[in-house]
């Protein structure tokens, strides 16, 4: 690649996502020792936590120097000023920004410090491409969408916390600012519960059958851990939305607490991939009070106003078959086994209530829900399409979009391609430019509904962060354009100038990324 041409590129042919309005201006602001950041009371987190990623960006040991001012001075030469004024436009919220470069200053302003971040992170993407020297230009920028997110499969694969931090800050780069953080499944329960300590100890490991050397692979994510991703995240403006599996997907809490199924066991935590017939016994209060005590820890661990409860794939045949499940079923007078797998819906958001917290669930929470209804707070995740999304709109739940048919499920291949790493199907860099959460004849009330969209990676088949980096990259970039830019200026002949700015940006972060054809 021709890095050269960069040096000579313009502000709006570098950044991802586009900015909603940006006018490009002449000459450049250029960093020195002495470019410092000049912040108000109240933005002090901000200030500090960019005087060093940018300071690292540039490639200097020290972060930048930081300055508390409550009124600048005309001393304050060659810096960045970040800034709270009074809502300028009505409609934009938080996380809107405006940017005013100089040859001497960049202007920071916003309504709040989501704002600031933002804005902060739009003049870190142009110094990984362009280094000390950036391309002045203006820009007023908002977000189209409040939740763009991505979601990481930490149960079929761990994943180290010094590599989910690096994914927070990428995403934070590109405007994202939710983390699911897929942390149980079939194969790997990834949460400690001090209650029920068997569900780490032995429902985190998992014996490889595939290899008679070193064979149980397995680990787990302690408190303190966890609460450094959530304060990283949380410094970086992006919130960390953990999710627990119901009532499915439940093998590596029955390896660990066998009386909780419908048999009783044995179980074990899975070796394989797929959809397991022993789930949780939903006839047995006793699985309500593990669950009880999973979302306090939950809650305890997790600041923010959601939990996932989960909710998909979830077979009915040992319900089918057993006494509890059938007696439970009667005396809620249900009619079918979806009905009672909505039952267990309930009670479990419940549970999430009484922790404070707003439930999301996968799109079949929508079903079987004939006799008891959807609490009206559920969020829905439509991941088998953008079906559950429309339901789910036209019933008054929020929606947040994110279909295995629709360039979100970042385990596909990035090409039909023999040679080409991934899951099933294919989902290209154009498939994940081209999603759009709003769904084709949705009406306005049912588009108000749509708060968002992501990218999820589901990882059986992605043993490593350095896979992980190549599946996130550059489609997680392309979501965040989908995500963040208004739809009328989304272009992608233009996103895919841009791609070379982008490699730039990964190369200096240390991603590995896919480079091949776009679409
Ligand atoms: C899912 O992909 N099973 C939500
Ligand atoms: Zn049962």
């Amino acid at each position: 690649m021709d890095t050269s041409a960069f040096f000579a590129t313009k502000a709006s042919e570098q950044l991802i996502p586009a900015p909603m309005r940006i006018v490009d201006t002449d000459g450049a602001f250029t960093f020195g020792s002495d470019t410092g950041i000049v912040y108000q009371s109240g933005l002090a987190s901000e200030a500090r936590i960019a005087a060093a990623d940018l300071a690292t960006a540039l490639g200097y040991a020290s972060p930048l120097p930081v300055v508390e001012r409550t009124h600048l001075r005309g001393s304050d030469t060659a810096r960045i000023i970040i800034r709270l004024v009074p809502a300028w436009d009505d409609g934009h919220g938080a996380e809107a920004y405006l940017i005013e470069t100089t040859t001497d200053a960049i202007v920071i302003e916003a309504m709040a410090p989501d704002g600031i971040w933002h804005g902060l992170q739009t003049i870190r993407q142009l110094i990984l491409v362009s280094g000390a020297s950036i391309p002045c230009f203006s820009c007023i920028d908002s977000p189209r969408f409040a939740w763009r997110g991505f979601m990481l499969d930490c149960s079929r694969h761990f994943f180290s916390v010094e590599f989910i931090k690096k994914m927070i800050d990428a995403a934070s780069l590109h405007h994202l600012n939710r983390f699911h953080w897929h942390l149980v499944d079939d194969q790997g329960w990834r949460l400690p519960v001090p209650e029920y300590p068997r569900l780490t100890e032995i429902g985190a490991y998992r014996t490889d059958l595939r290899q008679s050397w070193d064979n149980t692979y397995g680990d787990f994510y302690r408190a303190e851990q966890i609460q450094e991703i959530v304060r990283y995240a949380d410094e970086r403006h992006v919130m960390v939305v953990p999710e627990i599996e119901t009532p499915g997907h439940a093998s590596a809490l029955l390896a660990a607490y066998p009386e909780l199924g419908c048999t009783g066991g044995p179980y074990q935590v899975e070796d394989r991939w797929g959809i397991f017939d022993d789930v949780m016994c939903v006839g047995n209060d006793k699985v309500l009070d593990v669950l009880d005590a999973v979302f306090r820890t939950t809650a305890q661990l997790f600041p923010g106003p959601y939990i996932h409860i989960g909710g998909d794939e979830c077979p009915k045949v040992r319900w089918k078959e057993c006494p509890k499940c059938n007696k439970r079923l009667l005396e809620n007078h249900l009619a079918t086994f979806d009905e009672l797998q909505s039952w267990m819906t309930v009670q479990v958001v419940k549970l999430i209530q009484k922790y404070g917290r707003r439930a999301i669930g996968w799109d079949e929470v929508l079903e079987g829900t004939e006799t008891l209804g959807l609490p009206k707070d559920v969020i829905v995740m439509s991941w088998r399409g953008l079906e559950g999304g429309i339901k789910a709109s036209s019933m008054g739940h929020e929606v947040i979009m994110c279909p295995t048919t629709g360039g979100c499920y970042l385990d596909h291949k990035h090409l039909d391609d023999i040679d080409e790493p991934g899951n099933i199907s294919v989902a290209t860099v154009g498939d994940s430019y081209e999603a759009d959460p709003i769904a084709p004849g949705m009406d306005e009330t049912q588009a108000r509904m749509v708060i968002g969209g992501q990218g999820n990676l589901w990882t059986e088949k992605v043993c490593f962060a350095k896979h992980a980096e190549y599946m996130f990259f550059p489609r997680l970039a392309a979501l965040a354009e989908g995500l963040w830019t208004p739809r009328e200026n989304k272009d992608f002949a233009s996103f895919s100038r841009r791609i070379p700015a982008l490699h730039r940006r990964l190369d200096a972060l240390g991603f590995s990324y896919y480079k091949g054809a776009l679409s």
